[in-house]
């Protein structure tokens, strides 16, 4: 298969990062007009981590994740997931990798309107020809407490309801790392919170990968590591975040919080 691992063998630091970039840099638009993004920006996220990136508006998170994901393409530099390097791959390849190997939740649900809640998580799986297995099916609907909503369409869900039907179609595959962008934006404190134990359950009962773009320092504070973006560099790197730490840090950089 093409999307196999490579071995560790030659690779010992890559293969403990679930997510690693190398000098990444990203340009948008030519010329005068030419926004630099990301300024070579170097970190590795371990494998089975939970980290929250955080910083102002336009400081980069959102280019951030979608290199680390492989939506978009750095400018330069490298980005490896899980010791595949995505840099140079067709988009035929990235989508068939995205599909495989990464699971997306994003602030905008994009659940498909005419398919049930069922259908909704089984889209991936059918997308990439894979095999349903109705048992993991039933455990991630309960997991996600949506069991007595499995026939629903998304028009019958609360917003909260839909988020945790967008977070049952990124673990439906088993992702070795899940990607959000202000996965919780939208919601409540309440159903927030239930979003992000969710995430956090992923990390600790499943060893998946959690990478969350986030203003909140609430939510961040449910990460191991939270990553302080300011003007598309990495200004700082908190382990074990408090919600009143990140809350300082934040003010002093110019955030939002
Ligand atoms: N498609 C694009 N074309 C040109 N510039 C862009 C594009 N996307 C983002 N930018 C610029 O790149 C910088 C980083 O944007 P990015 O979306 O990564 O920020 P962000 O940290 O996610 O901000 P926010 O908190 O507002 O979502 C900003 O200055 C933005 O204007
Ligand atoms: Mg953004």
């Amino acid at each position: 298969m093409l999307l196999k691992h490579k071995g560790a063998a030659g690779a010992p630091t890559a293969s403990a990062d679930a997510v690693s970039l190398a000098s990444v840099r990203k340009v948008y638009g030519r010329g005068a007009a030419a926004v630099t993004a990301l300024h070579d920006v170097t970190i590795g996220i371990p494998r089975g981590t939970f980290t929250a990136i955080m910083g102002p508006s336009g400081s980069g998170k959102s280019t951030f994740l979608h290199c680390a994901a492989g939506l978009d393409t750095p400018t330069s530099g490298t980005v490896l997931l899980g010791g595949t390097d995505l840099t140079g791959m067709n988009e035929v390849r990235l989508t068939e990798l995205r599909r495989s190997r990464v699971g997306f939740v994003f602030q905008a649900f994009n659940l498909v309107s005419s398919l049930d809640v069922t259908q909704n998580i089984t889209l991936p799986l059918r997308l990439s020809g894979t095999r349903i297995d109705r048992t993991w099916v039933a455990e991630i609907l309960a997991r996600v407490g949506l069991t007595d909503r499995a026939h629903h369409r998304p028009a019958q869900l609360s917003g909260g309801q839909q988020q945790r039907v967008a977070i049952a179609r990124a673990l439906v595959t088993r992702p070795e790392v899940i990607f959000g962008d202000e996965p919780t934006g939208a919601l409540d404190t309440v159903t927030g919170r239930e979003v992000l134990t969710l995430l956090r359950e992923a990390v600790d009962d499943t060893g998946q990968t959690v990478v969350m773009v986030t203003h909140d320092p609430v939510a961040a504070g449910h990460a191991d590591t939270v990553l302080l973006l300011a003007d598309g560099r990495i200004a700082e790197s908190m382990s074990r975040p408090t919600a009143d730490r990140v809350a300082e840090r934040m003010a002093t950089l110019g955030g939002r919080a």
